[in-house]
């Protein structure tokens, strides 16, 4: 049966090029790339109904790659009604192989495949290919398309493929064997603009101003009178979907700030200051450390400490809402990443990233979910335009439990405040350094161990603080920083003179894998 599509589309889709999805790890890169040319794009699914496809009215289809092979068992079919649309369609690797497949043509199964680096011959520069400097793609296949089909004139061939790009201009159809998603293809994102604005006749309106006013629009006629409520966690996500539903229903949003204690230093007086006074956001700011540490007094296992802290702040803030009284919405900063991870494969589960924030299952709301078609990079964009501090839209990934999973062992308040003011001279240095937003994360960590040191004439027995610095793309590997030498002198010398109760520097220079970006 075929899938149903996000009804979010609805207003998102027109004019937009919606990527049929055959499972590639490349398909969200390619509407990422899309969008970057300011068009809409969004995944569906390849057993999408043709007909829910059409009623989107998208300007253009980008079929995406998929597995090795269109004669592997099971692979994802494409429906040929997809095909009659009479929309203009680019297919990639694999969907330019299952296009030529349904129209005729024929895919070989000869086992020679070609990755990497190609060597790519230009035959025709009538079409997609007109004034672009080719030669060498981006290739990761194993079948390749030797006929194509009728109608189609073979535009570009490489050694292991006859058939590295062909097209139909009549029809408005297009394949090519290579990736032009990737950065490796050097021209990839000219013949993506090519088949955006030339064929498909696409207008570069996707921007941050126009996100705004379509979720603007949208929250309102979602929400109508009634009153909305917001769990900020101090992160970019649910900021910026709290300021676009203030921007939408004004005082009837009702922002939550659960401070648990367990953040870096300052960061709940940015909230405070950002959210209650200077955008004036309705914000009840719960002071709530002292009753986290004494739930966390004893507890050492990190499972644990996420389970006490998740708990803890859904009885919080369940508690606040009660006190409210009639929000019937719930706003969540929920991203497209995480509607297109929860679509499909379960990853494996190595930690319960308890989601701090999350909703509380059994509460009686509809949710608000403003944020739901954006990738990460995109809500950065709308926040600076929404005029959210820098230090709020570029902040990188902070865990929901916070300082409790960065101090090995039990957390009191003495270690919270030994790593808090190691963390900041950490976080300053690097932001001086330049380095802050070329680090998926930088942070301090304090171990469950001491060791003996001299400062002056003394002997000291006091805890080391550990380094951590990584570069990633969206956490699931991770490399260690590289950072410079002089940096991290800067950083040891002062965290041992300016945080009593700490005599050691040590870096962690594990990637992940083996490692996990945090120490429990
Ligand atoms: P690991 O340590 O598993 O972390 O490599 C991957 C990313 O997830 C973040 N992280 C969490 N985020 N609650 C969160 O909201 C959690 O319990 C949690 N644990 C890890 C981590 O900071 C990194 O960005």
């Amino acid at each position: 049966m075929a899938r149903l599509l996000d009804p979010a589309l609805a207003t998102a889709a027109p004019g937009g090029v919606l990527v049929v999805d055959f499972g590639a790890q490349y398909s969200q890169l390619i509407a990422r790339r899309v969008r970057e040319c300011r068009v809409f794009s969004a995944l569906v699914p390849h057993d999408a109904d043709p007909e829910e496809i059409r009623a989107l009215h998208p300007a253009g289809l980008i079929l995406s790659g998929g597995p090795s092979s269109v004669y592997e068992e099971g692979a994802p079919g494409l429906d040929p009604a997809l095909l009659d649309l009479g929309i203009p369609v680019l297919g990639i690797c694999y969907g330019m192989q299952a296009m030529a497949q349904a129209l005729g043509g024929h895919v070989a199964h000869n086992g020679v495949g070609e990755f990497g680096k190609t060597a790519v011959t230009v035959r025709s520069r009538e079409g997609l290919f007109r004034d672009l400097a080719v030669e060498t793609a981006w290739m990761s296949h194993r079948d390749a398309v030797v006929r194509a089909p009728d109608g189609f004139a073979v535009t570009a061939e490489a050694p292991a493929a006859p058939v590295a790009a062909m097209e139909d201009a009549r029809r408005r159809m297009y394949g090519v064997q290579f990736h032009p998603e990737v950065v490796h293809t050097p021209f990839g994102t000219d013949l993506l603009k090519g088949f955006l604005f030339d064929v498909c006749d696409c207008a570069p309106t996707w921007t941050p101003v126009q996100v705004i006013e379509d979720q603007v629009e949208r929250i309102r006629a979602q929400v109508g009178d009634e009153r909305a409520i917001c769990a900020l966690s101090g992160g970019v996500d649910s900021a910026v979907a709290a300021l676009l539903v203030h921007r939408a229903i004004g005082d009837r949003l009702t922002c939550v700030f659960v401070d648990h204690g367990l953040m870096r230093l300052n960061e709940g007086e940015q909230v405070e200051q950002a959210f209650g006074r200077h955008f004036k956001v309705p914000l009840v700011h719960v002071r709530a450390a002292d009753h986290f540490l004494a739930e966390l007094a004893g507890v050492t296992e990190p499972e644990e400490k996420r389970k006490v802290i998740g708990r803890e702040f859904i009885r919080t803030f369940e508690r606040e809402a009660a006190g409210l009284g009639r929000e019937r919405f719930l706003v969540q900063g929920t991203l497209y990443s995480d509607v297109i991870e929860s679509g499909g494969k379960d990853a494996a589960t190595i930690k319960s990233h308890h989601n701090v924030g999350g909703l509380p299952e059994d509460m009686n709301v509809e949710l608000v979910e403003p944020l739901r078609q954006l990738f990460k990079d995109e809500v950065r964009l709308v926040g600076e335009e929404l005029g959210l501090p820098e230090r709020m839209v570029w902040r990188q990934p902070f865990p929901g439990p916070g300082l409790a999973i960065r101090i090995i062992g039990e957390v009191t308040r003495e270690r919270l405040d030994i790593l808090r003011r190691a963390d900041f001279v950490l976080q300053e240095e690097i932001r001086r350094a330049g380095l802050y937003r070329d680090l998926w994360q930088s942070f301090a960590v304090l171990p469950a161990v001491r060791s003996v040191g001299v400062m002056g004439d003394s002997r000291t027995y006091a805890y080391p603080i550990v380094i951590r610095a990584v570069t990633s793309d969206d956490a699931m590997t991770a490399d260690w920083a590289r950072l410079p030498y002089d940096l991290l002198e800067r950083i040891a010398s002062r965290i041992i003179n300016e945080v009593p109760g700490v005599n050691r520097v040590a870096l962690d220079i594990t990637s992940k894998p083996p490692g996990t970006i945090e120490w429990e």
